[in-house]
């Protein structure tokens, strides 16, 4: 098992990452000081697979467990009509404020359940047990808790520090390639941004892993690649929260690569569009634009093309260069309609960029457009 530290002063907090871990939960819960009531939050793909070994590991321990099923399975429960189900729940089990929620599940889940933990009483203890690849490297780490509303994604939530997050590798084995490959997005962001040795194993051993995985052959070499991708993943999500925990120093900023062009195409399908999928796109669309203002090189932006085709699940869109232009404009991080961009300069380093003209950013997306792409 490895377990990485988030510094976060008095809400510093361990992620541990290993293999069958979901059955050693309640020894490692003995650890906080949270119980004996807990309340576990997920859905019915998820419960099914993991809430019976969790329940049994935590009553060995002496935690009560109870189970909170979110209805849909999907983002629709990140709304304000499952929060209050959620709360109402919470009230209903006399949860106090020495009882904890457990997040269980991937970022829908994570989210929903964690804004709750936050407001409940004031604040409860969360313990994140992220089950899809994107969450364990993404969504349960970092203190973002978020619901939707019907008009914007993620536009109301809190910062709330889980106390512990426990990713088990193991859990993984059930999602599709597919569901795999949206998830890559992150991991080749997080070898972009900040570490070119994950960047470099992507480029090695994604084939295998994906050939592994369509295959039906998986074991302890695929899990130990998956640990090792998940542990570089958290470390660099966990630096750079540490340096800047609620985004007001601009370095958080940089965990945006490709999500600005990602989110105008994520909102211009109506969110049709899968979120891993629109942010690999987004990636090679900052790369383009950061080689044609000759930042970042030629040879770089291929290598980065390459994987991307490779692991994860690029588009191809045909919606007008204006029409996202407008739409990167209305990006959070947009300042008073000037588009700030996380811009490549080698493999492992980016910078916060805000030079770049409506011009250039209008030719890059129409020369990667659907039947212009090289
Ligand atoms: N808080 C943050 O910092 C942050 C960061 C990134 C993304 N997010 C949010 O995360 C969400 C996306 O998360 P996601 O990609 O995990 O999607 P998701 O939570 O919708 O999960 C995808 C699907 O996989 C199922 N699932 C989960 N674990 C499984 C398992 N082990 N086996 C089989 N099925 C499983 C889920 O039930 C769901 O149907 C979005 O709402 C996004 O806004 C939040
Ligand atoms: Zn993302």
């Amino acid at each position: 098992m490895k377990k990485i530290t988030v510094h976060l002063k008095e809400r510093s907090y361990p992620i541990l990452i290993g293999r069958g871990l979901l059955s050693s939960l309640g020894r490692l819960f003995k650890t906080l000081e949270v119980g004996p009531k807990v309340l576990v939050v997920s859905n019915d793909r998820v419960a099914s697979r993991f809430y019976q070994t969790i329940q049994n590991s935590l009553k060995r321990a002496g935690f009560q467990a109870l189970l909170f099923k979110l209805s849909h399975g999907d983002e629709r429960d990140k709304s304000e009509k499952i929060l209050t189900k959620l709360w109402e729940a919470m009230s209903r089990a006399r949860l106090d404020r020495a009882s904890a929620i457990i997040a269980l599940g991937g970022g829908v889940v994570g989210d929903i359940s964690a804004f709750a933990a936050s407001t409940y009483m004031r604040g409860i203890a969360l313990i994140q047990i992220p089950t899809t690849l994107l969450a364990q490297v993404d969504s349960a780490i970092g203190g973002k808790t978020a619901i939707d509303l019907a008009s914007a994604k993620n536009v109301v939530g809190t910062f709330h520090q889980p106390k512990m997050v426990v990713c088990d590798v193991e859990a993984l084995r059930s999602l599709n390639p597919r569901e795999f490959r949206n998830s890559f997005a992150e991991v080749v962001k997080y070898g972009m941004i900040r570490n070119p040795k994950l960047f470099r194993l992507l480029e090695q051993k994604g084939n295998w892993f994906f050939s592994s995985l369509e295959k039906g052959s998986f074991g302890s070499p695929q899990y130990r690649f998956l640990e090792t991708i998940v542990s570089h993943s958290i470390r660099v999500k966990a630096r750079v929260v540490e340096q800047d925990e609620r985004e007001t120093k601009g370095l958080r900023m940089i965990l945006n690569y490709g999500h600005t062009f990602g989110h105008a195409l994520e909102s211009a399908s109506r969110f049709k569009i899968p979120h891993g999928e629109a942010i690999a796109t987004g990636m090679i669309l900052a790369g383009e634009l950061a080689r044609r203002i000759g930042i970042f090189p030629r040879k770089a932006q291929d290598r980065q093309v390459r994987l991307i085709k490779r692991i994860c699940r690029p588009v191809a869109y045909s919606y007008s260069a204006n029409r996202l232009l407008s739409l990167m404009k209305r990006d959070k991080k947009s300042r008073n309609g000037k588009i700030r961009l996380v811009l490549p300069r080698a493999i492992g380093k980016v910078e916060v960029c805000d030079r770049t003209s409506d011009r250039q950013i209008r030719s890059v997306l129409e020369g990667c457009k659907k039947g212009h792409e090289k």
